[in-house]
């Protein structure tokens, strides 16, 4: 069994049985999730929606540790959408309070285990004191290399498609006359970041919500009817599972040898 993983699963269980199933040479580069289901989970608990989003962050931390010891380099966590400023203000601001929360506690974990943390989504709007804890945690794992954990905070997916526009509209003609999707993509925040190649959804909602629109073009979708504070890492390994017995095919008559995409950052 893969180092990392040794002592993470116990011996004999179902997860371990699982593990054993995973093709280590084909993980998806990139893993996406839409974190969904944590109001209904603390409802039919006869609890407050915001306990929902609380024990939504132990599942949180679960999945980043599981994915960096797999060896998935990117994982990117739909934490707040645009659209979910909707909701009533104290949901609203117990979100906040609780991403404060997460990364004030988390920077030891994500500096000891080699991770970094990265953004997308639109700055505007985001209360200070989160903006200070994103920018310090941001800064202080700038040079980690294992795993980036990018986290989509006040993220719209046609918002950053609209934001991308207008940047290259503020170029000169060149830039529009040249344009190619590999440079539009550049545009994106995801810039850095190759496309997912394996989008999760929670709660058994079969929609995007406005989520990396441009990006998941061709990423695999892997669905649960299990609300997010279920969500372990025996799901994670079952999605992997699931996803690697997938024929990617990009449009073409044969299947794509690596399972991954291959794709404008060339990072592939
Ligand atoms: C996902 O859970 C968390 C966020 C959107 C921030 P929800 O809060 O959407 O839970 P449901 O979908 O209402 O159950
Ligand atoms: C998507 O979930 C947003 C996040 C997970 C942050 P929503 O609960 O906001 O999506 P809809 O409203 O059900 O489409
Ligand atoms: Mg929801």
């Amino acid at each position: 069994m893969h180092n990392d993983l040794k002592d993470f699963v116990v011996p004999g269980s179902e997860e371990e049985d699982l593990l054993r199933q995973i093709d280590f040479s084909r993980l998806p580069q990139h893993l996406a999730i839409i974190m969904d289901g944590n109001g209904r989970w603390a409802k039919e608990r006869n609890l407050p929606r915001v306990e929902g989003h609380r024990t939504g962050s132990k599942s949180v931390r679960e999945v980043v540790e599981t994915s960096a010891r797999l060896g998935i380099k990117y994982l990117t966590l739909y934490a707040f959408s645009i659209e979910n400023w909707k909701r009533p203000r104290k949901e609203v601001n117990f979100l906040w309070k609780l991403l404060e929360e997460y990364l004030r506690n988390e920077d030891k974990v994500l500096v000891e285990n080699d991770l970094k943390l990265l953004t997308i989504g639109r700055k505007n709007r985001i209360p200070r004191s989160v903006t200070r804890q994103l920018d310090r945690v941001k800064d202080l794992t700038k040079d980690n290399k294992r795993m980036s954990v990018i986290l989509a905070v006040n993220y719209g997916g046609r918002a950053e498609i609209v934001d991308a526009v207008k940047r290259i509209c503020r170029g000169n003609a060149s830039v529009v006359e040249n344009l190619t999707e590999e440079i539009f993509s550049s545009y994106l925040d995801t810039a850095e970041v190759p496309d997912p190649d394996l989008l999760i959804r929670t709660s058994g909602e079969l929609r995007i919500s406005n989520f990396l629109l441009w990006q998941i073009a061709y990423a695999e979708m892997w669905i649960t009817g299990l609300y997010w504070p279920e969500f372990r890492k025996k799901h994670l390994f079952q999605a992997l599972i699931d996803f690697q017995k997938r024929e990617r095919r990009f449009g073409d008559i044969n299947a794509h040898p690596e399972n991954r995409s291959v794709r404008a950052t060339g990072s592939t």
